[in-house]
């Protein structure tokens, strides 16, 4: 107390002496969290208490308010300085985490009181996700309640990996050994359940201040650290970041004038040096840092915690939401995962529906799958649950449209903690933790490979292209697409052809004609045609491709200009009048379920590219037509009417 004490006169006497004293404390956050009566408020203000962090005139009113006076703080409710923020929040006026700050000889802390009620498991989830440690309060009187479990639970979940079980009220059970060592042994229990594999117990008296920053003479069966005591030696997350690879995600790309041009971020983890190689994900190109610029001038060498602009030796693609990392050992990319979710929104999980994901500087769009299960954090069951409601906690598995720069949350909260946003109303429904990724692609990493798809075209004399035939099975697709074929391969290019019914019968023979099966039909053909105009080749590809969807995803997935969608435009009517494979007859007698244009939809393309009328024009035509609209004069032919 007397050692805070003349910090205090410090700030009075040599305001330079007291910063420079301060700057090199390190700082301790940690939250709070308990059930509504355990004496959290009162700990809390014992902590700002004892630390000198109240005024005196707002000791008078404590005292006073107390009923007491000049009693070294005993018998004060302290309880009175930090609940006008519980009434409020009980009025429903905020829903905040509140932050306070103290510090003592040897550390600066920064406390979050955490609510208890379980509808306010969101702030909960905020307070904990940069928290350090967490001082668990449970009541001596009542022991582990459903509260401390759900508690613990977010705790090792949101990975703050030092506990305290801050077992209170001692005095009220008349400071016994036995209830103390019973409350640990429940606990115990539970910990070793979730996979808590070490915590610090303390028997405490928030109000009468025993085993807060000195031992107390009423336990002396206790040997352990005081609480403060406890708090100064924790090891603090930071020093763990320092020692982790280097990364740092680009928030903003500083390039004032033509001659500077650099990537401003705060380091995630590591340190990084002039010289150093990085690599830039998701892209995967390497570079070498060529200086670290900081408001004060550049530096040799910058570490996790650090806001710097770095710039690189080369002229590579780098931009906000691009990591980069120790060209040795760089983060994972992936677009599929594995995560757990606090869900936080009055409207339940849907699953399918696209999200906006965001995980540290990175923006993509994300869907969920329905859960694989919710958990019960008081039984620790997993309970098959379709949805996720109001703070239920789940395990899912997304997807998301654009590659990820990640690490799991185990490793690293900055790439592996996410949110999740409604795109409608841009509210955040849910926090997410990375388990793993589940490309089943853990270290592949994308190569940036020297000879590129300009290279693989140049050699074959070509422009690469996607021709994209789509409509009605027996409209002609086939048929046109062959032509379209034989023709450019007559001219000297080089051309692949890939069909649904022969496709179907190697990669996609297990798929079949559901919605979602059509989905993952298009989806893999769209990866394939990708890979193969990539190589140089102009791709044909006869698909019904019946939702516009996943047309477009395709169309997205190759370089502008490259997409030429065919729209093979036979009316139904015709199609099944010649219905070449007789399968028109078996979906009209409900023998074939699920057939196109009967009793599955077909979405008809508004922009095509091109458009075939079967009805009008001859196979030979329209394919002698696509054939000129490819080799050159693609912008001047049909003008698609819409
Ligand atoms: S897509 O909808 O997923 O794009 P795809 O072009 O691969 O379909 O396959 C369509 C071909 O599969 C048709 O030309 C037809 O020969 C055959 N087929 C068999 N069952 C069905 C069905 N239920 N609906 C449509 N086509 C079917």
């Amino acid at each position: 107390m007397s050692d805070t004490y003349v910090t205090d006169t410090l700030i009075a006497e040599d305001i330079d002496a007291y910063l420079v004293q301060h700057q090199h404390k390190d700082m301790l956050r940690f939250i709070t969290c308990g059930s509504v009566d355990d004496g959290k408020s009162t700990l809390i203000g014992r902590l700002l208490y004892d630390s000198k962090m109240i005024f005196e005139d707002q000791l008078a009113a404590l005292e006073d308010a107390s009923k007491v006076s000049g009693t070294q703080g005993q018998d004060i409710d302290f309880a009175l300085l930090v609940d006008g923020l519980a009434a409020e929040r009980e009025q429903g006026i905020t829903i905040d985490v509140a932050y306070r700050f103290f510090n003592t000889e040897k550390r600066k802390f920064i406390v979050a009181d955490c609510p208890g009620h379980e509808q306010y498991t969101r702030n909960m989830v905020t307070g904990a996700s940069s928290a350090d440690a967490a001082v668990i309060l449970i009541d001596a009187r009542k022991g582990v309640l459903v509260q401390t479990r759900r508690h613990t639970y977010l705790c090792h979940l949101l990975g703050i990996r030092h506990l305290v079980l801050a077992v209170n009220k001692l005095d009220l059970v008349g400071y016994d050994q036995v209830v103390f060592d019973a409350i640990v042994a429940d606990y115990v229990n539970f910990a070793q359940a979730i996979g808590i594999s070490e915590f610090t117990a303390i028997p405490i008296s928030g109000f009468k201040g025993d085993n807060i920053t000195s031992l107390s003479p009423h336990t002396p069966w206790y040997s352990g650290p005081t609480l403060i005591e406890h708090l100064e030696q924790v090891e603090i997350d930071g020093t763990r970041e320092a020692g982790q690879a280097f990364r740092m995600p680009v928030q903003w790309v500083n390039r004032p004038n033509l001659d500077f041009r650099g990537f401003a971020g705060l380091i995630a983890s590591g340190t990084v040096k002039q010289g150093d190689a990085v690599r830039i994900l998701p892209a995967g190109t390497t570079s070498t840092i060529s200086r670290i610029v900081t408001l004060d001038g550049d530096l040799d060498e910058a570490q996790a915690g650090q806001s710097v602009t770095l710039c690189l030796a080369d002229e590579v693609d780098c931009s906000r939401g691009n990591v980069i990392a120790a060209a040795s050992a760089p983060p994972e990319v992936a677009d599929q995962f594995e995560a757990s979710l606090v869900w936080m929104s009055d409207e339940a999980l849907i699953p399918g529906r696209g999200y906006w994901l965001k995980l540290a500087t990175q923006s993509v769009s994300a869907t969920v799958k329905p859960p694989k299960y919710a958990i019960n954090v008081n039984t620790l069951e997993h309970l098959a649950v379709k949805t996720l409601e109001l703070n239920a906690i789940g395990v899912v598995e997304l997807t998301t449209d654009k590659p990820l720069v990640f690490e799991p949350y185990a490793q690293s909260r900055t790439l592996g903690g996410f949110i999740l946003i409604d795109k409608l109303t841009n509210a955040t429904v849910a926090a997410g933790l990375i388990n793993f990724s589940l490309r089943r692609a853990q270290n592949v990493h994308w190569q940036a490979l020297d000879v590129s798809r300009e290279a693989h075209a140049a050699m074959k004399h070509q422009q690469p292209a996607v021709l994209w035939f789509t409509g009605f099975s027996g409209s002609g697709k086939s048929t046109i697409a062959n032509l379209v074929e034989k023709r450019l391969h007559a001219l000297g290019h080089h051309t692949f052809l890939l069909d649904g019914d022969n496709v179907r019968h190697g990669l996609n023979k297990d798929l079949g004609f559901t919605e979602t099966d059509r989905i993952e039909n298009i989806r893999r053909v769209g990866e394939v045609t990708k890979l193969m105009s990539d190589a140089g080749l102009i791709v044909l590809t006869a698909f019904i491709s019946p939702f516009a969807a996943e047309r477009d995803m395709v169309r997205a997935m190759v370089p502008p200009g490259e997409f030429v969608e065919v729209f093979v435009d036979t009316p139904l009517a015709e199609a099944e009048r010649r219905d070449v494979k007789g399968l028109y007859k078996k979906a009209r007698a409900g023998t074939l379920k699920n057939f196109t244009g009967i009793d599955s939809p077909y979405e008809v393309p508004l922009r095509p590219e091109l458009r075939v009328d079967t009805t009008s024009e001859s196979p030979e035509a329209a394919a002698e037509r696509i054939v000129d609209y490819i080799l050159g004069a693609r912008s001047e032919a049909w003008m698609p009417t819409i």
